[in-house]
């Protein structure tokens, strides 16, 4: 009744930004996104009648409220399938910091229900999985696939045609490079859970946002299919614009970026203008995640390690799968 899963972040290209259901975590928009090979979250999952009740542990730190809340209801929805009342024990670990804005509920969430609904013996498929996943956290439906994945929003209310599939898997743009900026190692102080449902909810340009995104979807399927770096690149920094200059707008206002994020991004555009090619891409926290080819790479790490405010570079190539591992965290 114990199994580990291994699952790795992913970051948005065509972002998802707003909710249609907030209890079943169904987007008001299709996304696609990219599987980082770098950022990882290994989940172990017991369940036994020896635990009275659920114990969530994550970085070594036992947890409560709200974190804890999202692991036991998706402990729930687990045992509910597989008609089980047993306690779990939950040991997770991720190699970047929490909620920072680097996914880390992205690939908790998927590593948990991958763990979890194989400890209980179930053996669900990644259909299955991905929408098991969605109700913990929606950008986490991405991560049980590697490569370059879309999550299409579906229509149904019940949330069933929601759910994740892969594009390309992650070998086929080897070439492909996300460069992470680490600007904080602190908590983000707006979630995207309520950053979201405040923007639905009082932003003016909500509408022109869910009108423009599906072309930012074609664009970057068209630019994945052809390796078109700059379409890519153009394509999946304007549509993180797009997305924060929602969150600007929306009141009260929500500003996501720190003096190091503006630096950044001002950097690139300059590189850019002097022949060096990278895009950046911003999710709701502070974190830079640079787009490169890998011939740019290591000149991109040293220029990013010299901009003021940099604590860390992270470089990723497209990661894989999430999958079950048999080493156990506990
Ligand atoms: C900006 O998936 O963390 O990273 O569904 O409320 O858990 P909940 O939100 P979450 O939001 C991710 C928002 C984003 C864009 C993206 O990953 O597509």
């Amino acid at each position: 009744m114990k199994s580990t899963a291994l699952a790795n972040a992913n970051i948005a290209l065509v972002k998802y930004w707003g909710k249609r259901d907030e209890k079943l975590i169904l987007p008001q928009n299709s996304n696609v996104s990219v599987t980082l090979s770098e950022l990882s979250t290994i989940t172990t999952v017991e369940f036994s009648d020896d635990y009275d009740e659920d114990i969530f542990i994550l970085d070594d730190k036992v947890t409560s409220g709200k974190d804890k809340e999202r692991v036991l209801s998706q402990l729930d929805m687990v045992r509910e399938i597989a008609k089980s009342s047993q306690k779990a024990k939950v040991v997770s670990k991720n190699n970047f910091p929490t909620a920072a804005g680097l996914a880390s509920s992205a690939s908790g969430s998927a590593a948990l229900v991958m763990a979890a609904t194989d400890a209980i013996g179930l053996n669900l498929d990644k259909k299955d999985l991905s929408i098991l996943a969605r109700r913990g956290s929606g950008s986490s439906c991405r991560s049980i696939y590697g490569g370059f994945v879309e999550w299409n929003k579906g229509e149904a209310g019940d949330g069933t045609d929601s759910y994740a599939k892969k594009i390309e898997s992650y070998d086929y743009w080897p070439e492909l490079r996300v460069v992470v900026g680490v600007v904080t190692l602190s908590e983000k102080e707006v979630k995207s859970r309520s950053g979201m449902k405040q923007t639905v909810e009082t932003c003016p340009f909500y509408d022109g946002w869910l009108k423009s995104v599906d072309k930012d979807i074609l664009d970057v399927k068209e630019a994945f299919k052809n390796k078109d770096f700059s379409l890519l690149g153009k394509t999946s920094e304007h549509n993180a614009l797009k997305m924060h200059a929602l969150m600007i707008a929306t009141v009260p206002s929500i500003i996501y970026w720190n003096p190091s994020t503006i630096r950044i991004m001002n950097a690139v555009k300059l590189w850019r203008e002097n022949g060096l090619e990278s895009y950046f891409t911003i999710d709701a926290g502070p974190q830079v995640k640079l787009l490169c080819l890998e011939k740019d790479e290591q000149e991109i790490i040293s220029r990013l390690k010299a901009v003021d405010g940099v604590i860390d570079v992270i470089s990723c190539k497209l990661g894989r799968d999430a999958k079950i591992i048999y080493e156990h965290l506990f």
